[in-house]
């Protein structure tokens, strides 16, 4: 049988894009820039955008165009067996942030529901309140798990390619609008001004705790570290320039959180509601709060809601898809068992993740994250000290001069610099969690990796370093 293919670049270009256009864009980004202090927070994030998100990106989309196979089978292809827990980790990083996602894929369904028949108008904090957990909630998880298979099922191109070629124009499209409208707001320019001007003084007073969250939000958004990108670029068939998709992908996203942001805070500020206040919840229950007092609120919800839930959907597709390849590439099962196999997976998964407030808060906040920079410091690691000139090839490989010229730093980056970085950024999250102090945790480590780094580049005169 042969293996599945995109049928257009730009069809894989759009599916990369639906991947890292989620929840994480129109929900977390805000949400995180209020609590950060507004653009302080958006200046980092960019920074780390280009800085580690690409690199870290290519660094996915390296393996996967070379071995032509999921995760596991990828790292196993590559560097032979025993780099197969390696991808087992990316694998398992993409089942735990859908086990959590999909029942935020249910929130989603069921606001959208409700903005068309005002079930949320006259209460919003009561209406957040009586869906968030319990059966209903694994109910609307299982509506919108049901969606993600049925186009995961429908396969590579046919499926995948063909859906997201529809949503992520439709997504742009559709917040452009919103963002003209929220514009038009009394006091729109409040919100503008909070979003994008920065504060010197908060970004100095909390440099490291913004840092740490614009970094987490860089990796999260682009979707790096649960090898939903290594899987897509698996199944590209021409070498283009791996470079130049990933900076499009990049900046596509990049300006759909802009865009959100756009959207988001005018409206808050226009009714006075203040952001970054009562956690992740609280956008909800504030947003729809804002949108039951204004004009046209039902267009006005549906529209919105309606862009989360293809947002949603579009990055749900991009993680099912993960464990699929993994039984389709390795175990030779077909495409409908498959996903008919992982959906059971999910469904358990998930369902708990909708029943337990405290396993979601697990699942959501700390173990993704762990999970997803883990992953991605097996993929950095093995494209830096174990393909090296291998993995450099592979990106120049249809890249045009810019590209080629960036090869080299490029790959000394993933290999040395984001490594260290991962595990710091990784750890500081963990240690404000436990409230130990950050610098010297950080400092320590950063000096283990680059002993570490050092002996295995005197070990491997055959790297490119
Ligand atoms: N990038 C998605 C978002 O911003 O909502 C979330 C995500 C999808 C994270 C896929 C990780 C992943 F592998």
């Amino acid at each position: 049988m042969t293996r599945a293919s995109w049928r257009t670049r730009i069809g894989f270009i759009l599916a990369a894009v639906g991947s890292a256009v989620g929840i994480g864009n129109v929900w977390r980004f805000p949400w995180l820039t209020a609590e950060n202090g507004g653009a302080a927070f958006l200046l980092l994030y960019l920074l780390f955008v280009v800085l580690v998100g690409v690199p870290g990106l290519l660094g996915e989309f390296v393996i996967g165009r070379r071995a032509r196979s999921d995760p596991i089978g990828a790292f196993a292809k590559l560097g032979g067996r025993n780099w197969r827990p390696m991808g087992g980790i990316a694998l398992l990083a993409s089942v735990v942030v859908l086990s959590f996602y999909s029942v935020v894929g249910g929130w989603v369904l069921r606001y959208l529901l409700g903005s068309a028949t005002g079930a949320y108008f006259d209460a919003p904090q009561q209406f957040f309140a009586a869906i968030d957990y319990g059966l209903g909630a694994v109910g609307f998880h299982i509506v919108f798990l049901l969606l993600t298979a049925a186009v995961v099922y429908a396969g590579v191109d046919r499926g995948i390619e063909l859906a997201t070629t529809v949503m992520v124009p439709g997504i742009i499209v559709l917040l452009v609008g919103l963002a003209a409208w929220a514009g038009s707001l009394p006091n729109a320019a409040g919100g503008y001004s909070f979003y994008l001007s920065v504060d010197w003084g908060y970004l100095q007073a909390n440099f490291v705790d913004v840092a740490a969250a614009a970094a987490g939000q860089a990796l999260f958004t682009l979707s790096v570290g649960a090898g939903v990108m290594l899987t897509y670029a698996s199944y590209l068939d021409e070498d283009r320039s791996l470079a130049a998709d990933g900076t499009i992908i990049a900046g596509l996203n990049t300006l759909v959180g802009l865009l959100a942001g756009l959207v988001i805070f005018p409206v808050l500020f226009s009714l006075g509601v203040p952001p970054g206040q009562g956690g992740p919840g609280a956008l909800f229950i504030s947003l729809a709060g804002a949108f039951a007092d204004l004009p046209y609120s039902r267009v006005i919800g549906v529209t919105f809601f309606g862009v989360v839930t293809l947002a949603a959907l579009s990055s749900a597709i991009s993680l099912f898809e993960v464990p699929v390849a993994y039984l389709v590439d390795e175990w030779g099962v077909s495409r409908p068992w498959a996903t008919a196999g992982v959906g059971t997976l999910f469904l358990a998964t998930g369902s708990i993740a909708a029943l337990s407030q405290s396993l979601f808060t697990l699942l959501a906040d700390t173990v993704a994250n762990l999970a997803l920079t883990v992953g991605l410091l097996g993929v950095l690691l093995f494209d830096g000290w174990v393909l090296g000139r291998v993995a450099l090839a592979e990106y120049e490989s249809g890249a045009g001069r810019l590209a080629r010229a960036l090869g080299r730093p490029w790959l000394y980056a993933i290999a040395v610099v984001l490594p260290v970085f991962l595990a710091f950024t990784g750890l500081s999250s963990v240690t404000t969690t436990l409230g130990v102090s950050v610098p010297a945790v950080g400092l320590l480590v950063g000096a283990v990796l680059a002993v570490g780094v050092a002996i295995a580049a005197l070990r491997r005169p055959e790297s490119v370093f």
